[in-house]
């Protein structure tokens, strides 16, 4: 049986040995990177510097809430606030797989930038066991691992220490929720972030239309979850598609975006099905999308496609 105060004592005695230098993580406020950063910071304190990359593409009040989570458990967090930085490197790019290399490749260059400020020596990753044992096991000592933005370079050479690697998700939420994190039931989120719910050109104005309408959805969900009219889904958000419709404003001709609402439930994300959200509910979503982003969506739409052969995201 599986005791998290066991594992954290054992973990933090451990990495008391291991890192003796300057150590650099980064956390993207997800429940492995988080209990990842608590533990050694426990283990090293101030030796240990965690980054946080704020790319321009986090859903609404995130980075708050995610420096709020770290400062709660003491960490010594550096956010870089890249939003401009990504924006311009996405200029023109829509086609999925090339805003995922280039959002993968500058969140290297930019943790890269952090780590030779501070003269890391050490790499703390918060890889699981799912994760390695996925992309076919093995020992490293040196880093090649991905990131959930992308892989981080094979050159560098970092001694890398991964206090979960032998953990599974669950007991990694255990591990959470012994250390008081508050992230331990959050639903999961792409690492690129709302760049692929964004559908067409990233622009911050349409970037922001999505963002808004995912916490819509987010907030609308919850609350019929709490009011007990549904089972709270797997995941929940909103993706802004790359389609405009002709609608009325007032009794004016609008030209406006579609936004597409998804929700699904599932175990491991491997596969899933769209979840029967009632009516009523979807009544709601929708109004509050075109009040609150008035002008910019006059239609809304509900995902009724399960995976396979959708995909839970729409990139
Ligand atoms: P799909 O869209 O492939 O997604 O059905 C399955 C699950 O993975 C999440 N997802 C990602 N997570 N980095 C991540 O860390 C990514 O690049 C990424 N892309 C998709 C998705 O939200 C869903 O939970």
């Amino acid at each position: 049986m599986f005791d998290p105060k066991q594992f954290i004592e054992e973990s933090i005695a451990e990495l008391k040995e291991k890192i003796t230098q300057t150590a650099i993580i980064a956390c993207s406020g997800g429940v492995d990177s988080s209990v990842a950063a608590a533990i050694a910071n426990r283990a090293v304190g101030d030796l240990l510097h965690c980054v946080y990359v704020d790319t321009g593409f986090m859903r609404k009040y995130e980075t708050d809430n995610i420096e709020e989570m770290l400062d709660d458990i003491g960490i010594n967090l550096t956010i870089v606030k890249a939003g401009d930085r990504y924006f311009k490197a996405l200029e023109g790019v829509s086609e999925p797989e090339a805003k995922r290399k280039i959002i993968g490749g500058l969140f290297i260059k930019i943790f890269e930038e952090e780590q030779q400020k501070v003269d890391a020596k050490c790499l703390v990753q918060g890889t699981i066991a799912p994760d390695w044992i996925e992309s076919g096991g093995g020992v490293r000592d040196t880093i090649k691992s991905h990131h959930n933005v992308g892989g981080l370079p094979e050159d560098m050479t970092l001694i890398v220490v991964e206090p979960l690697r032998d953990l599974y998700k669950d007991e990694v939420r255990m591990v959470a929720r012994e250390l008081g994190i508050a992230v331990a039931e959050r639903q999961p989120f792409p690492g690129p972030g709302l760049a692929v719910r964004c559908l067409g050109d990233l622009t911050p104005e349409r970037v922001e239309v999505c963002r808004e309408a995912c916490h819509i959805v987010e907030t609308e969900l919850e609350a019929a979850a709490e009011a007990g009219l549904i089972e709270i889904p797997w995941q929940y958000f909103a993706a802004l598609l790359p389609v405009k419709s002709v609608g009325v404003h007032g009794d004016v001709r609008a030209y406006g975006e579609t936004v597409v609402v998804r929700a699904v439930t599932s175990l491991d994300g491997m596969s899933a099905r769209y979840s029967p959200i009632p009516h009523d509910v979807l009544t709601k979503i929708s109004t509050r999308i075109t009040n609150t982003v008035k002008g910019a969506v006059n239609r809304v739409v509900y995902d009724i496609t399960h995976k396979p052969p959708g995909t839970i995201e729409w990139e």
